[in-house]
């Protein structure tokens, strides 16, 4: 498949540098071929024309979520973007944004480049963009997937904040992130360098009352813990996370 092109740019905070290009670290998964499921695999076949024999050289992870609008932060690849396209999502009605451009490569993967139309969008959410403040109120559902959960409390308020700022009156913010029972800031470790706070359903629905407040508006929040294995993880992948760890789903609707 020739995913050679390296980016001079990388999406980990500096200090997870130090670990690239090595495979000795828990979270290295030397064998992903059981995360290459019948629906990803029917993604890979049937949409980026790729031989089935190829097929679990590649991992995705696809969220399909819709609506008029549609914006998935932290789009990496662009696998969710993707899989709404799949479903049958109008491609020009969508935005990816990331901080490093992976979108490139996600042409490659997906073999696209001459039919998706989303829009990619380069920025850091916790800074002001010139585009993203263009698009202010305009998107009805927001996806952020494994992004919150590397920063602390306060950078996450930041960040939902400006989620707000984006989204229309009767838009939809969901995600999903690392959390755990009993929520808590991390340690520092050797392995995670940077503070990070990772919730249970209570202290995100705080989370968002404190959004909500600072925002002016009104979210209704749903949030659930999940286990490994209840969203087709395989638990040992991640034992290095400890036990409390699990996966925080949610779901915040705008009210009126
Ligand atoms: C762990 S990956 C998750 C990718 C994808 N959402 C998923 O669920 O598979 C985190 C992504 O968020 C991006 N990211 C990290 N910090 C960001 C920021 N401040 N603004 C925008 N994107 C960011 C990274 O570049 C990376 O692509």
């Amino acid at each position: 498949m020739g995913l050679t092109k390296s980016n001079p740019k990388t999406s980990e905070p500096d200090w997870a540098t130090a670990y690239r290009g090595v495979n000795k670290v828990p979270f290295y998964l030397h064998n992903i071929d059981d995360k290459v499921t019948n629906e990803v695999r029917a993604l890979l076949e049937e949409y980026s024309k790729i031989p089935p024999a190829e097929v679990l050289k590649h991992t995705i992870i696809g969220r399909l979520q819709r609506g008029e609008s549609y914006m998935d932060v932290g789009c990496f690849l662009g696998q969710d973007i993707r899989r709404l396209v799949f479903d049958g999502a109008i491609s020009d009605r969508l935005y990816a944004v990331d901080i490093v451009d992976h979108w490139n490569l996600g042409f490659e993967m997906f073999r696209d480049r001459d039919r998706l139309s989303a829009q990619y969008i380069e920025s850091n959410l916790l800074d002001t963009s010139p585009r993203l403040q263009e698009l202010r109120g305009s998107i009805n559902v927001v996806s952020i997937t494994h992004v919150l959960h590397q920063w602390g409390w306060d950078d996450q308020v930041k960040a939902l904040e400006q989620l707000v700022r984006l989204s229309s009156s009767n838009a939809m913010i969901v995600g999903f992130q690392v959390g755990t029972i009993g929520a808590k800031e991390q340690p520092i470790t050797e392995l995670a360098r940077s503070a990070a706070y990772w919730h249970d359903p209570a202290s995100f629905h705080t989370m968002w009352e404190q959004v909500s407040r600072q925002t002016g508006t009104v979210w209704a929040c749903t949030a659930v813990l999940k286990t490994w294995d209840e969203i087709g993880w395989n638990p040992s992948d991640v034992e290095y996370l400890g036990p409390d760890a699990r996966v925080i789903q949610w779901v915040a609707e705008r009210g009126k």
